[in-house]
């Protein structure tokens, strides 16, 4: 095993440095589409056990890392693996997603919330992080992600996914003040879930604001900005070098305010043309994305042109190559293998 000195090609480019072709993972990269993982999945059918036990996410964690070589390792995990360290029990269904047992609903609920002690409620994230970086030992960036507080508070109200968000919107419109006790918990405890991870090797770390494209844009700016800047403040305070990524789906309305968030990085999902988010968020902010997920479906020839097309209107500095949200779980498998080595033989002269 070789050592290498030098930052990996994510942190460098994730760090501003100018590089001869961006960067490239993919959000959800392990997963359903990998027939490693839905093997996996067979002798470990609980989504806590696949991602608490350390062997098996770590296992799952370098399955993308050992068949494409991403620029980005990503912890395998889920925004709501925290919760039960503040109280709020929560279970991870097959196709649902995120079910909490009892549901946030008055200010006593709230008033019991602990405070979070990651090392003693989520051991497992240490081994993870440590033995990711270990593994792949600079050649890649180790990325951590955690939630954001409006998406974390919708699931911890709602109960569950929502199409809606009808109970949380109740919430937020009958009885804010409410609700703004629950976000700025929830900022506190993620700003130090967020601290440990990197305390723990992650060195990037990404956060997800799913559900806030969900908000109107004047309400983004009560229910979810405020808190995404309270998160990276913190954040920043005691890791100024780590660079943070926000992710907001459905984000063409709002693209402007995530880069007021404090992120470094904003990532764009495919609902806005590159060069038009580039613009939007001026010279200072760096971009993550944008591929439609679907474009995987496609020849390759197209995936191929779609990634020419993206990369050439973000420009030679700060983009980190990515799909606007995750990986779905039909995607085949080699049109994935397809992407990465495409990307990653892109050089920026060659598309500019
Ligand atoms: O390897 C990686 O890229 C990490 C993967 C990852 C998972 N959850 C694993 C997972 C990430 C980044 C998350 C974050 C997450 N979880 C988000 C933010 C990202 C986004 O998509 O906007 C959200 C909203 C959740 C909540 C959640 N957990 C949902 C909506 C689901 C999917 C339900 C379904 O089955 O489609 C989950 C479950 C989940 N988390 C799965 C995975 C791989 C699917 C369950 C499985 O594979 O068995």
């Amino acid at each position: 095993m070789g050592v290498s000195l030098s930052a990996p090609h994510l942190l460098r480019a994730a760090r501003g440095e100018v590089l001869d072709r961006p960067p490239v993972w993919m959000m959800r990269q392990a997963g359903r589409y990998m027939k490693a993982y839905r093997d996996l999945r067979e002798k470990y059918p609980s989504f806590r056990d696949r991602s608490e036990i350390p062997e098996v996410a770590i296992e799952i964690s370098l399955q993308p890392w050992r068949a494409f070589q991403p620029d980005g390792v990503i912890l395998f995990s889920d925004i709501v693996t925290p919760l039960p360290g503040l109280g709020i029990e929560m279970d991870i269904a097959e196709g649902k997603g995120p079910i909490i047992q009892s549901p946030i609903r008055s200010q006593a609920q709230i008033d019991q919330l602990r405070p979070l002690e990651p090392e003693a409620s989520l051991p497992f994230i240490k081994t993870i992080l440590q033995a990711l970086r270990t593994e792949v030992d600079n050649q890649s960036t180790v990325l951590g992600f955690v939630g954001a507080p409006w998406t974390l508070a919708a699931y911890a109200v709602e109960g569950k996914g929502s199409k809606t968000y009808s109970v949380i919107k109740n919430m937020a419109f009958s009885d804010p003040t409410v609700l703004h006790q629950l976000l700025a918990k929830f900022a506190d405890a993620i700003a130090i879930y967020a601290r440990y991870q990197i305390d723990c090797g992650a060195q990037v770390v990404q956060m997800f604001d799913s559900w806030a494209g969900q908000l109107s844009p004047q309400d983004y700016d009560v229910f979810a900005l405020p808190y995404q800047q309270r998160v990276f403040e913190q954040v920043k305070q005691t890791h100024p070098d780590t660079p943070l990524i926000l992710l907001v789906s459905g984000s063409a309305g709002v693209l402007e305010r995530m880069g007021k968030s404090g992120a470094d990085i904003v990532t764009v999902d495919w609902s806005v043309d590159m060069a038009d988010a580039r613009a939007r968020l001026g010279k200072e902010v760096k971009v993550q994305g944008n591929l439609d997920p679907g474009v995987l479906f496609g020849s390759q020839e197209f995936i191929r042109d779609r990634i020419y097309d993206t990369v050439r209107k973000a420009g030679n500095w700060g983009h980190i190559l990515n799909l606007g949200h995750g990986v779905l779980p039909t995607t085949p498998e080699e049109n994935v293998a397809f992407f990465f080595e495409t990307a990653k033989q892109l050089s920026l002269t060659a598309v500019t």
